[in-house]
């Protein structure tokens, strides 16, 4: 599966959500995440994210927010149309320690 992953956080670009052939990501308050039983890990959202926060779960140090996608896809609204991006976007792209701004 793919993995969305903390550079998310407060940006939310949402232009993966346009190209995902199987609709699974999932909207939080500042974040996205993908349902890992639903993903068909063809890849196609990876480039897409201008945060570059997708990531394949075959990449180390991802437990953690493999975890968090997998629980919160299971209760946040399904998103499959590119929206607004954060008004913080671009201030907070590439911020250190965005993981504690995360909120369900
Ligand atoms: Fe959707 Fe493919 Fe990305 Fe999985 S890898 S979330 S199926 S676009
Ligand atoms: Fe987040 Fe990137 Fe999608 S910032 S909403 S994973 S395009």
């Amino acid at each position: 599966t793919y993995v969305v992953t903390e550079n998310c956080i407060k940006c939310k670009y949402t232009d993966c959500v346009e190209v995902c052939p199987v609709d699974c990501f999932y909207e939080g308050e500042n974040m996205l995440v993908i349902n890992p039983d639903e993903c068909i890990d063809c890849g196609v959202c990876e480039p897409e994210c201008p945060a570059d926060a997708i990531k394949p779960d075959t990449e180390p140090g991802l437990e953690k927010w493999l975890s968090l996608n997998a629980e919160y896809s299971k209760t946040w609204p399904n998103l499959t149309q590119k929206k607004d991006a954060m008004p913080e976007a671009k201030e907070f792209d590439g911020a250190a320690d965005k993981a504690k701004l995360f909120s369900a």
